[in-house]
């Protein structure tokens, strides 16, 4: 297949066009680079040992994905990208509800004109908002979002079901994926935050290499086993994996799936923490602290939809987790 990544210099973008890549799949990448790097090319390129198209061109600009869908006849659309910041979008909505909402709906007002009809969406748990109960599967309802980046994700969803509905030849998987972490093991791609990170695993490993002084652990009185915040850890490679099990619905024109893409277990900030100083062989201080505004206690998966339909399953371990994180924040300071 040829595939159009948006936001393939990305995170789980990157990690996603290498097994595309080793299943021969044809990638091209588009990226505006506010969140990544073009050096991020080359180590995919180191990985797989083929050459990746790139260009650096935003999602906004309708001009540019003409240009590039006039020479390039795309069979389906793997979309990644977008802001993520949480905290970020609580201060700056406008920016958010632009980039991603007005952004994906350029993307696909281009791939519609030029008659690419596939599409898989990263969406996120968030879009539960608090679950009843877990674990959650894809029939939980959509909750209140409590910031305006999940809402943004929220409401893609819902205009791709709309996009569906009203024309059936749309065939589109929103992927809803848990808590990745983790990275590639050759340590050449990774996560790699602006400023300080907002999310557990990465302000872990900045504090294992001396970056940052010690974690802050966000509420020790919630409703769960320790006291701390659980949730459904994935392995970025798991997830990337998932993306070319959920080409199946394209494949075979099944219209629009939802599906989550999570673990099924639970772990708490703690056991990730213990977890992360056992595998290394590191100490990590920490200091409980308040609870963090809109954190809900547990969340995670009923994986089960994707393992039936997909033929997949989350493979790694939380210790593969904690082991390649590290090792990929050791090899981006070197
Ligand atoms: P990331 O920031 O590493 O990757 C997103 C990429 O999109 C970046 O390379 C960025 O430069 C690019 N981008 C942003 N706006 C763009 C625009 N207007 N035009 C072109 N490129 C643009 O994030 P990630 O963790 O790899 O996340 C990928 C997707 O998965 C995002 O849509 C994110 O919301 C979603 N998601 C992430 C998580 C998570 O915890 N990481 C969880 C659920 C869903
Ligand atoms: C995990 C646990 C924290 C940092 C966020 C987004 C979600 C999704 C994934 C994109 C919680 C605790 C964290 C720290 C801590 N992104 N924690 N100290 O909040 O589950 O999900 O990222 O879609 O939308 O909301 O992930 O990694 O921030 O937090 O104690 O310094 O770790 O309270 O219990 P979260 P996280």
């Amino acid at each position: 297949m040829k595939i159009l990544v948006t936001g393939g210099t990305g995170f789980i973008g990157s990690h996603t066009v290498v097994e595309l890549l080793d299943q021969n799949n044809d990638v091209v990448i588009i990226d505006n680079l506010c969140n990544s790097s073009e050096s991020v090319i080359k180590n995919i390129e180191k990985i797989s040992g083929k050459k990746v198209p790139f260009f650096n061109i935003d999602i906004r600009d309708k001009k540019a994905l003409e240009e590039l869908c006039t020479k390039n006849k795309f069979d389906c659309c793997i979309h990644f990208a977008g802001l993520k910041a949480v905290g970020e979008s609580c201060q700056k909505p406008l920016e958010y509800y632009d980039n991603n909402i007005n952004g994906t709906l350029v993307l696909l007002e281009v791939l519609k004109k030029y008659n690419c009809h596939n599409f898989v969406f990263s969406s996120s748990a968030t879009v539960y908002g608090s679950p009843k109960s877990n674990p959650i599967d894809e029939t939980f309802p959509k909750g209140t979002c409590t910031n305006p980046y999940g809402w943004t994700k929220s409401m893609i969803e819902q205009i791709l079901i709309d996009l569906h509905n009203a024309n059936p030849d749309w065939n589109i998987a929103l992927l809803r994926y848990f808590n990745p972490i983790g990275a590639h093991k050759s340590g050449l791609i990774g996560e790699n935050p602006n400023g300080i990170p907002n999310n557990l695993m990465p302000y872990i490993t900045q504090v294992a290499v001396g970056q940052r002084k010690e974690l802050n652990v966000f509420g020790n009185d919630y409703d769960t086993p320790d006291g701390t915040g659980v949730r459904d850890y994935i392995h970025v490679v798991d997830l990337a994996k998932g993306h070319v099990k959920a080409l199946k619905v394209i494949k075979e024109k099944q219209g629009l799936k939802i599906y989550n893409l999570g673990t099924g277990h639970g772990y708490s900030v703690m056991q990730v923490l213990k977890t992360f100083e056992k595998v290394n062989n590191i100490k990590i201080p920490y200091k409980i602290k308040p609870r963090r505004p809109g954190d809900i206690a547990a969340c995670y998966a009923n994986p089960q939809k994707a393992l039936k339909e997909l033929g997949w399953k989350a493979q790694y371990t939380l210790e593969d987790m904690c082991r390649d994180s590290y090792n990929w924040e050791i090899h981006k300071k070197n």
